[in-house]
């Protein structure tokens, strides 16, 4: 339980790091949620950065998943301390506690959680994810389909003999997809009625 504890506090307070919060305050003296579409990731850093800091704020998004799943990975085989860690970065992303609780949609850190923990699915998802991204330019569509397909990968693979994830993983790859779809729910809309931001042109 003290383990337990540790990780999940570690890695939300680790979470609660907003990248792209910082880096667009450092460049430009700008608060990352007043531009662009509000939210505070790569996606929007590229929307009103550049290239430049968007891969930055995505890796370093992307480590804030890896670094404390790694490491509960390392210290216990427990599978719920892997996945209450992962949880609580992703929420630490989301409602970060330095930033008055308003951070991103966790896509870069449940990526960076994902690939920590089940490397395979999150990769099958993740390429389809971004192809649709190059087809579409439409960033949240390919966000929802990583959330939505690595779920499902992972229990295609579990039909192959040879595959198998400890119950806590699938229902955790199921929990984030959910929590996913409600975090994009604006974007939902956008998509459903035609109006959601492209990348790679200019918008409003
Ligand atoms: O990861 C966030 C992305 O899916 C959508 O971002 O800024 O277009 O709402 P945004």
């Amino acid at each position: 339980i003290i383990t337990t504890i540790f990780f999940v506090l570690l890695s939300y307070l680790l979470g609660s790091v907003s990248f792209s919060y910082l880096i667009a305050k450092k460049i430009k003296k700008i608060d990352i949620r007043k531009e662009g579409s509000g939210n505070a990731g790569a996606t929007n850093t590229l929307r009103v950065l550049g290239v430049g800091p968007a891969i930055s704020v995505l890796l370093l998004d992307v480590l804030k998943g890896i670094l404390p799943v790694v490491l509960a990975m390392l210290v216990t085989d427990a599978a719920f301390v892997h996945v209450l860690t992962g949880l609580a970065a992703i929420l630490g992303h989301n409602w970060p506690i330095y930033f008055g609780f308003r951070g991103g949609k966790g896509v870069a850190t449940s990526i960076g959680v994902l690939v920590s923990l089940v490397f395979l699915p999150a990769l099958l998802a993740g390429v389809v994810a971004i192809a649709s991204i190059f087809i579409t330019r439409y960033v949240s569509l390919g966000s929802l389909l990583f959330a939505v397909l690595t779920p499902v990968a992972l229990v295609l693979l579990m039909l192959i003999p040879g595959f198998s994830y400890p119950f806590e993983y699938i229902l955790f790859t199921v929990v984030l997809a959910i929590m996913s779809l409600w975090r994009h729910r604006t974007n939902v809309s956008r998509l459903l009625s035609g109006t959601e931001n492209k990348i790679g042109r200019k918008h409003a």
